[in-house]
């Protein structure tokens, strides 16, 4: 049995096979309607989500298996105390593979030692986000055509952005990829990925404060929402909050062919004005979230 805690869980050929299943679906999703009927999805969220955890239950849906979980800390045991562990143990009898996300680094990972079904980590923390990733990199290999020679701009909250951690991770594996790493001082990558990740695998990359600096040589330009939950004072949190705003004047800046992502949701940091722009893929972005995860049910029930 398989669970799904990082990307690096997959390698380079598995992740090419899932997205070739997802793409697959898109093409043809009649093939796979009833492709998990009788099954049964438990998302099983600690922590607010919209896409996440409704597309996971798309997906499943799709399939024609059914969904059952609870949205929040507060309608589950956890208020009665209950130990991820222990509800983890009881799910198993419930469902045939179960989606969890929890404020606590590692807490999907306790979860999957007691599992008797596959867990997958919908976000931990300030940790991972391998879902989003998996969708990030169908993204950018759909769009693009491949994944690969190319300058990847990511900018925001580095320092808490799972969803960037989790990028960072997958895309060091491919050939010939620069990161631009745009950041205020406070909210930089942890040292963790900068020297364990970037720098030991001899990684090209570079951090700056401006946007409008790295702008002119991105591929992909990755924006993340300043992770209000995870900062320990809201005053710290209102200073950096709209630290940067892409606005239609700098996509001036930018190449005619670049990509902006978002992992959603958005709060300021990309003008609405921007969404109009042909390079705005975040909505598209959020699409291939459901393929994938499709995809990602599939071979982790082994019905691909
Ligand atoms: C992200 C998350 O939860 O980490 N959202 C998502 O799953 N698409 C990003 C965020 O909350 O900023």
């Amino acid at each position: 049995m398989r669970h799904l805690m990082s990307p690096m869980d997959f390698t380079v050929e598995e992740l090419e096979e899932l997205m070739d299943l997802a793409n697959d679906i898109e093409a043809n999703p009649e093939k796979y309607s009833e492709a998990c009927k009788g099954k049964k999805l438990a998302t099983c969220f600690y922590e607010p989500s919209t896409r996440t955890r409704l597309s996971f239950e798309s997906a499943m849906l799709n399939l024609g298996g059914n969904v059952i979980g609870f949205a929040s800390a507060d309608s589950s045991s956890a208020s009665k105390g209950e130990s991820v562990s222990d509800t983890v143990r009881v799910i198993s009898c419930y469902a045939d593979i179960c989606a969890m996300r929890h404020p606590k680094e590692g807490a999907p990972l306790v979860a999957s030692k007691k599992s008797r079904i596959p867990v997958i980590n919908a976000g931990d923390g300030g940790h991972q986000h391998p879902t989003q990733t998996l969708t990030d990199l169908l993204t950018i290999r759909s769009l693009n055509g491949k994944i690969g020679n190319m300058t990847i701009g990511l900018c925001g909250d580095l320092k808490f952005g799972r969803t960037v951690h989790s990028l960072i991770n997958a895309l060091v594996r491919y050939d010939n990829i620069k990161f631009i790493l745009i950041s205020p001082g406070e909210l930089r990558v942890p040292s963790y990925i900068r020297e364990d990740v970037l720098k030991k695998n001899n990684i090209e990359f570079e951090e700056v404060e401006r946007l409008e600096d790295a702008m002119p040589d991105l591929d992909i330009l990755y924006m993340t929402r300043v992770q209000r939950e995870r900062f320990f004072n809201e005053e710290e949190y209102l200073r950096m909050k709209d630290y940067y705003i892409l606005d239609g004047q700098k996509m001036t800046l930018a190449k005619d062919d670049m990509l902006v992502l978002h992992p959603l949701p958005r709060v300021n940091e990309i003008s609405v004005e921007v969404d109009d722009d042909e390079r705005a893929a975040y909505f598209k972005q959020a699409q291939y979230g459901v393929y994938i995860r499709m995809a990602l049910i599939l071979t982790l029930l082994e019905l691909n």
